[in-house]
């Protein structure tokens, strides 16, 4: 399958819509969409969000569901509320997502587990979930939010960047499986990008911030703009920015060699300031 697609959805599912990257899909999104399902654990947040987007489209119908995504049940009564119900999603956005910056050996281990939770586990339960509905319609898509670390091993971010490789890959072989059947799968693989994240993925209330993510950064409108691009074109991947698409290209050529070598002489974690 080919060409370029109708950005026309019936419902689509937002995870981590309460900031960020997933508060800016919503936004973009709302024109064009009949109904939109806004996930994400502060409930608040949501709310607010809801009540901006209907009064700019209040033809859109809107449903927040305050969850923690990291645990199963929760995930799993999502899915059960959803399915079969017009709220079932042809356009799933797994996009909640978060990281951890410093030395693997002293990571706290309650934060790097529920970032595998949320990174992998989380995104792999939803699209099981939600899957089978969109093939028996013949119709739907997948957006996995990836990122450009997951073609990097990269010292100080290793289980991050390893979680977003596994997104890639994901997303890389479920498109073979079903492109045939009428559903996109699209991996987003931006840099950097200014929201809340680098201060979650920071420790002891340091943002993770190093000179090589300054460089490379993107405005999360354009980020946003490029993905839903790609998703009507029916892209594999796409990584928005002509910097971090070209970086992304050079780093696809190197050797895993060269890489290594790259990779250990790159500047550690440093503070804000
Ligand atoms: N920012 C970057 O530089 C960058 C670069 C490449 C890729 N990405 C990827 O982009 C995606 C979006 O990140 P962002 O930059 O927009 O970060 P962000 O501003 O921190 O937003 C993360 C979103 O995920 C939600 N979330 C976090 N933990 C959750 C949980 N346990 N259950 C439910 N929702 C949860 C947050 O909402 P609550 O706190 O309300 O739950 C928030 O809405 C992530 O997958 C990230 O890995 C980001």
């Amino acid at each position: 399958m080919s060409g370029s697609r109708s950005l026309l959805y019936e419902c689509a599912l937002i995870t981590g819509a309460s900031g960020g990257l997933g508060e800016e899909f919503a936004r973009q999104l709302a024109p064009h969409c009949r109904r939109l399902v806004l996930v994400a654990r502060r409930e608040e947040a949501l709310k607010q969000l809801e009540t901006r987007l209907r009064i700019d489209h209040p033809d859109l119908q809107l449903a927040s569901v305050p969850l923690d995504l990291s645990r199963d049940s929760e995930r799993g009564e999502l899915i059960d509320q959803v399915i079969g119900t017009e709220w079932a999603p042809d356009l799933l956005i797994n996009n909640a997502g978060m990281g951890d910056y410093g030395e693997f050996a002293t990571g706290n281990w309650e934060k790097v587990h529920g970032m595998l939770d949320l990174n992998i586990v989380a995104v792999t339960h939803l699209t099981h979930g939600f899957l089978p509905e969109m093939l028996k319609v013949g119709r739907g898509a997948i957006l996995n939010v990836s990122s450009l670390a997951s073609l990097l091993p990269i010292p100080d971010f290793g289980v991050y960047a390893a979680s977003k490789s596994y997104v890639t890959d994901f997303s890389e072989a479920l498109r073979l499986e079903v492109r045939e059947r009428g559903i996109s799968v699209l991996a987003l693989c931006p840099g950097p990008i200014h929201t809340g994240f680098g201060k979650i993925a920071g420790r002891d209330g340091v943002p993770a911030v190093t000179p090589i993510r300054e460089l490379f950064h993107v405005p999360m409108e354009e980020v946003v703009h490029e993905a839903l691009v790609a998703l009507q074109w029916d892209w594999p991947r796409v990584y928005p920015g002509w910097r971090v698409a070209l970086l992304a290209a050079g780093i696809s050529l190197l050797p895993m060699a060269a890489i290594r070598y790259i990779m250990s002489h790159r500047p550690r974690s440093i503070s804000a300031e």
